[in-house]
């Protein structure tokens, strides 16, 4: 069982921004310890990554920037393999689901339970922009949310509060690009029939896979109980894979029936490029020999326990995952990770501003990975992590004992005299992490196995402060010695130890001892003779070092920046979407009498340019000139038809900027019979500035 073969899959990233620490820590950086860990043990494992570079998040970053999608995909596939490089995550193959081997593949893929009739085709009816002539995706869909009349709910769910929606359920729906509105219109897909599936599912999982992880076992379970339907594997898109069969035109693959399909074909591409070292492709998929193993973050659960398998079933000649070892969220100092929020710390942004510093990261990620519920990512955690584990335990061990050697043994390994008991427990607490570690990584607990890592570590600094050679040295060089020895051999086996976990680290500290791979290679972790005496150590420098608050104070006002932006984009958009059902109907009297609503004659009035909602005021109130944005602008197509008219207006809003201009106030409407905002008005003229009430 032990011997099989491992097929190692880490979810891959939409290429639509950077790499961030949430991706690194739920999937690349556990995956990465353990194709490290598999390798040192000699075992054959292939690991497997790549963009995904299809779906409707790659095209709205292409809209958004003014780019074409295809532009979007190259510039971040290649930031993304580029940063995972400098990471250190040790991919055997890093490809893209637009290359055009995936592409045959995926649409093979398709079309052979096409024709085996393993899918069902239905017509259903969907939103339709007939201006645009697109089919909308959910979350391209905005509307009025039926609970809390919000404006601007998404079609999956309304942000303000936290109803998960459909689009039918929305209130007058619009295409959230264009503002146009929407119709239905009945289209056909291609749909993998999961509930057929279920009993297959239920079997395999709930009763052959009782040892996955806990949240994997419990979400699959819970999807299971309320009952599987049948899935598109299709959309109606102009981005991704075409529809093979004929009378599919203006249809793709789903994004989520192509992009596990990435997996195949990216091994596909390695083994046909190197067919001596990986053999041929199906002794990876096909062969009940190989393992696979699935890296994913929770929000993919379902797509990586029952619809790839299910897809993996419908095909009949592959193997299913052995284990689907995933994680929960990471957020970032108590927020949750946001790519459009921009609220991550990026990995080629972290890797630019501390070079060098892998392994802190690395070694942080993993100290506070989300195994079991979802954690936080704080600076100051980072900060401490590295200057009081990394320096203070790890490095400063390590640096003692090469340190003293040079000044006592001319840097040479000093023999080993006479054992106390003291160096016995040592030398057995030494020998005991082997299987530790081993055992921790195979029951796939990241944290808990670096955790034993680093106690080698701390049982080495403890040693060297009970034992003090720097003072016995003045007295007794021979018990300086053995101490010294110990201390190097632990050095050594820290090396080994932390290879998977820390890899830049291990191969600093075997430059310092003057160990190659070989001499250090897994198979010697736990003993203490690694190192023999008269053996001469390298060049000696510092393993870790400080991180000082500067650059730590940089990154959080980054964040606070980040922070402060995001909040003005809340209001902006709060006021574009601003609509008159928001006004609340309990009002009390006294919240009335707080408003002070007055009247105005409109001086000029223009649409902003680039937003399709807002209109500019320029108002008289009395004391002088007034400036107040509003969101009605689809309404008055004409805007110059309100120059002159006195407007009722709320007075004592706080300013808010929208569009870069500031907003005094709020213009008060009303909307009329066929749904379109109209300014409220007095029906006589009066003096501006009169209150109203
Ligand atoms: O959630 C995501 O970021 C997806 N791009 C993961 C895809 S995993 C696999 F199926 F390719
Ligand atoms: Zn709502």
């Amino acid at each position: 069982m032990t011997c099989k073969r491992t097929l190692v899959t880490s979810a891959l990233p939409y290429a639509n921004g950077p790499v961030h620490i949430g991706h690194l820590a739920g999937v690349y950086v556990p995956a990465d310890i353990y194709v490290r860990y598999l390798r040192l043990r000699g075992r054959e494992v292939l690991f497997v990554g790549g963009s995904d570079e299809h779906g409707v998040p790659v095209t709205i970053r292409a809209r958004k920037e003014g780019i074409t999608t295809q532009e979007v995909v190259d510039r971040y596939h290649e930031l993304i393999k580029n940063s995972f490089e400098r990471f250190g995550i040790s991919f055997d193959i890093y490809s893209r689901t637009t290359s055009a081997i995936h592409h045959q593949f995926a649409s093979d893929y398709f079309r052979k339970l096409y024709e085996e009739h393993k899918f069902v085709e239905q017509t259903t009816e969907q939103f339709y922009d007939p201006q645009t002539g697109h089919f909308l995706t959910d979350r391209n869909i905005r509307g009025e949310c039926p609970h809390c009349h919000a404006a601007g709910a998404y079609g999956d769910q309304c942000e303000k509060c936290g109803s998960t929606l459909s689009p039918e359920e929305l209130i007058n729906p619009y295409n959230a690009e264009t503002g146009n509105p929407l119709v239905k219109k009945p289209t056909s897909h291609w749909y993998l029939p999961l509930d057929a599936y279920q009993p297959w599912l239920e079997k395999w999982i709930l009763e052959e896979h009782k040892e996955w992880r806990p949240n994997v076992y419990g979400q699959c379970k819970s999807w299971l109980d309320g009952g599987l339907r049948p899935r598109a594997v299709t959309r109606d898109l102009d981005w991704g894979i075409p529809v093979p069969v004929e009378g599919a035109d203006g249809k793709v693959l789903y994004v989520w029936f192509d992009a596990p399909i990435g997996y195949i074909s990216n091994t596909k591409e390695l083994c046909d490029r190197e067919p001596e070292k990986f053999g041929p492709w199906e002794k990876w998929w096909k062969d009940s020999d190989t393992r696979l193993i699935h890296f994913i973050g929770k929000d993919n659960i379902v797509f990586h326990c029952i619809v790839f398998p299910s897809m993996l079933k419908a095909e009949g000649s592959y193997i299913l995952p052995d284990n689907v070892p995933s994680n929960e969220f990471l957020n970032l100092e108590g927020d949750k990770i946001s790519t459009s929020r921009n609220w991550a710390v990026w990995l080629n942004e972290y890797l630019d501003d501390f070079p060098g510093k892998q392994d802190v990261l690395r070694y942080v990620l993993t100290a506070n990975a989300p195994e079991t519920k979802d954690n936080d990512f704080t600076w100051a955690d980072f900060q401490a992590r590295n200057n009081n584990e990394l320096v203070a335990i790890y490095g400063n061990f390590v640096n003692r004992g090469l340190v003293l050697t040079q000044k006592y043994f001319d840097g040479k390994v000093p023999a080993c005299g006479t054992l106390t008991d003291y160096d016995n427990e040592v030398i057995s607490q030494m020998g005991q992490v082997k299987s530790q570690i081993e055992s921790l990584l195979e029951a796939f607990r990241f944290r808990d196995a670096q955790k034993e890592a680093m106690n080698l570590a701390r049982i080495g600094n403890k040693y060297l402060a009970d034992t003090e050679p720097w003072k016995l040295a003045k007295t007794d060089m021979e018990r300086t010695a053995t101490i010294l020895h110990l201390s190097l051999q632990m050095a050594a086996n820290l090396s080994i130890a932390f290879e998977p976990f820390l890899p830049f680290s291990s191969e600093k500290l075997r430059g310092m001892l003057n160990l190659s791979h070989e001499q250090a290679n897994w198979e010697r972790l736990g003993h203490m003779d690694i190192l023999k005496a008269g053996d001469v150590l390298g060049t000696v420098g510092l393993l870790f070092e400080k991180i000082d608050d500067a650059p730590i104070q940089a990154q959080l006002d980054r964040l606070a920046r980040i922070k402060a932006e995001n909040e003005a984009k809340a209001k902006e958009e709060e006021m574009k979407n601003w609509h008159p059902a928001d006004i609340k109907t309990n009002t009390s009297i006294d919240e009335f009498d707080k408003m002070d609503i007055r009247v105005a004659t409109v001086l000029d009035c223009q649409k902003v340019k680039k937003s399709d909602r807002l209109l500019l005021f320029r108002l008289d109130d009395g004391m002088g000139e007034r400036q107040i944005l509003s969101g009605i602008a689809q309404s008055y197509p004409d805007p110059s038809v309100l120059i002159g008219k006195q407007v009722l207006f709320i007075a004592n809003f706080p300013p808010r900027k929208m569009m870069g201009l500031e907003s005094a106030g709020m213009i008060l409407s009303a909307v009329n019979a066929d749904g379109h905002l109209v300014v409220t008005t007095v029906s006589a003229p009066v003096k501006n500035g009169v209150q109203v009430g």
